[in-house]
């Protein structure tokens, strides 16, 4: 039978049992029951994860992200939410839409700082030095373009940077790639006389990267604390009795 027949599965990640004896679902081979109440959300998403429960500095870190990733106004992602409440559509359908308004443009952009850090630490020594660092930091600034997780309209300087790299500090969790964020930063700064700040995408993949959690997963760790807040949105413009958010007609420009 060929590996991707629908008749073949494979997982290591969990295990449905019904004997007559036991009624239970392995997580990761721990028993369910058991750690519910017992591990906490972050907790568990690091075991589902990684196959490892984590240190308590590292849950600690995750909560922090999960938490600093919640919310931020009413922006794009939420905006959508909040008009598929307007136009009558399910909650389901309103976070789907919030999360699929993240791209590479808003919302992703920790994806991209995530993979290039990732490939450049990837040929560094085991504990590289600060100075290895900084001469990677230029390297990547060097190249020119935007880096990806630095800039944001929105504010002067992301608050929830400072303070995510600071816990991540207080915890022993601040790595090589939490180090080359602060190094980039600083050599964008020195490059460019502009001070052009981590944002909360470039925070949350350096973080993540310093956990131990491969690239791919970035935007995940934004859009599950933030799918939260767009039930919130949801709720709230159900609440407010809005029936069909719609521009003005003559705010739309037709061309010929
Ligand atoms: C988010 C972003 C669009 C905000 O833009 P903005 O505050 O309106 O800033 P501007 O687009 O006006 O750029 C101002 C200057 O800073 C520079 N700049 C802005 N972000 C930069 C970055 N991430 N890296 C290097 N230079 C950057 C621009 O080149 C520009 O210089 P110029 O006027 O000489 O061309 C922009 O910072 C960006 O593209 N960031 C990278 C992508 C990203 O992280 N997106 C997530 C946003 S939540």
């Amino acid at each position: 039978m060929s590996a991707d027949n629908m008749a073949n599965w494979r997982t290591g990640i969990a295990e449905v049992v019904s004997t007559e004896t036991e009624e239970e679902v392995l997580i990761r081979g721990r028993k369910l029951s058991e750690l519910i109440g017992s591990l906490s959300f972050a907790e568990m998403m690091f075991l589902l994860l990684t196959g490892r429960e984590p240190t308590k500095p590292q849950a600690r870190v995750l909560d922090a992200l999960l938490v600093a990733s919640i919310e931020h106004g009413i922006a794009p992602p939420s905006m959508i939410a909040r008009c598929y409440a307007s136009y009558g559509t399910s909650i389901q359908a309103a976070m789907a839409g919030g999360i699929m308004a993240f791209g590479d443009t808003m919302g992703g952009a920790g994806e991209q700082l995530a993979k290039m850090l990732s490939e450049a630490a990837a040929g560094l020594d085991v504990d590289p030095s600060d100075d290895a660092l900084r001469q990677l930091a230029a390297d990547i600034v060097g190249r020119g373009g935007r880096i990806p997780g630095y800039g944001i309209p929105l504010h002067g300087a992301d608050p929830r940077s400072p303070k995510m790299l600071s816990v991540a500090r207080e915890e022993g969790c601040f790595g090589t790639h939490c180090r080359l964020a602060e190094l980039i930063e600083q050599e964008i700064e020195r490059t460019t006389g502009k001070s052009i700040p981590l944002n909360l995408d470039g925070v949350g993949a350096v973080v993540i990267l310093d956990l131990g959690f491969p690239w791919q997963l970035t935007r995940m760790f934004l859009i599950t604390p933030r799918s939260v807040s767009f039930a919130a949105h949801y709720y709230e413009e159900q609440q407010q009795g809005t029936k069909w958010r719609h521009l003005a007609a003559d705010d739309i420009t037709y061309e010929s």
